[in-house]
C-alpha cells in the first residue's frame, strides 16, 4: 500500500481542478466571443484514441439557438436557463476506436475534451457545467443532430452569479465541501482486490 495513507498537499493539485465545482449560480452577463472560442480550442486539443477526434460542439447563444436548449432542459435545471452559452457535445460511435473487450472509445474522448473545456473555463473565470438533464432525442431533432449520432451532454457556461435564484437544495449544494468515494474504494495497488462475498 505504497500510497494509500499519503495526505494530499491540496495546494500543489492544479488550482484549476481544485476550484472547479458544478456551480449552479450563473449570471447573465454575456461572455465574448473570443472566450467561447478559446474553450472550443482548448477542448479540441484534447487527447483521442488515434487521434481520431470524435467530437463535434453545437455552441447555443443568444440569437443563435439558445432558446431549443433552453426548452428541453429538466426541470431540475431550470438553473441553466440563465447560462448564455450551452454546447451540446455529440458524437458517433464509429467516429473513434472501437476494440474488443467493450472499448468504445468515442464517448471517452468526448469527456476527455469536455474536461478540457472546463479547465479553461475556470482558467477564464466561468463555470462550464456538463448536464445529462434535457431531452436529447428532441433536441437533436430541433438542432438538425443526425439521429445516428450520440447527444451526451449539455455544457451550461457562464460567470457565477448569486445563489439567490436557486432552490434551497442547490443553494446549500452551492456551499457544500466536495463529495467524493474514499480513495481505498476507487483506487488498488498492483491488482483487483479479492472478491468478497455478499452476507447471507
Ligand atoms: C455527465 C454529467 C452529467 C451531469 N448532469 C447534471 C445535471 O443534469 N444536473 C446537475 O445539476 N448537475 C449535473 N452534473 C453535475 C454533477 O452532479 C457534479 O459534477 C457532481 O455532483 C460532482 O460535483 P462537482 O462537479 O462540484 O465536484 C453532471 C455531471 C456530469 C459529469
Amino acid at each position: 500500500m505504497r500510497f494509500s495513507g499519503i495526505l494530499t498537499d491540496m495546494d500543489k493539485i492544479l488550482p484549476e481542478i481544485q476550484q472547479r465545482r458544478a456551480r449552479r449560480a450563473l449570471s447573465l452577463q454575456e461572455i465574448p466571443d473570443e472566450v467561447v472560442a478559446r474553450l472550443l480550442e482548448a477542448a479540441t486539443l484534447s487527447a483521442s484514441c488515434f487521434n481520431n477526434q470524435p467530437w463535434r460542439f453545437v455552441v447555443l447563444t443568444k440569437g443563435s439557438g439558445i432558446e431549443h436548449g433552453q426548452a428541453r432542459l429538466a426541470k431540475g435545471n431550470y438553473w441553466a436557463q440563465t447560462a448564455p452559452v450551452l454546447i451540446g457535445v455529440a458524437t458517433r460511435p464509429d467516429y473513434d476506436c472501437d476494440l474488443d473487450e467493450g472499448r468504445q472509445y468515442a464517448l471517452f474522448d468526448c469527456g476527455m475534451a469536455v474536461q478540457n473545456l472546463q479547465i479553461q473555463a475556470q482558467h477564464e473565470g466561468l463555470v462550464a457545467h456538463p448536464i445529462a438533464g434535457f431531452k436529447a432525442a428532441e433536441l437533436k431533432e430541433d438542432l438538425g443532430i443526425p439521429p445516428d449520432h450520440i447527444l451526451i451532454t449539455l455544457v451550461v457556461i457562464g460567470y457565477p452569479g448569486t445563489d439567490n435564484i436557486l432552490n434551497e437544495k442547490h443553494q446549500e449544494l452551492e456551499r457544500s465541501d466536495r463529495v467524493r468515494k474514499n480513495v481505498d474504494e476507487v483506487v488498488f495497488y498492483g491488482s483487483w482486490p479479492a472478491q468478497t462475498q455478499p452476507a447471507e
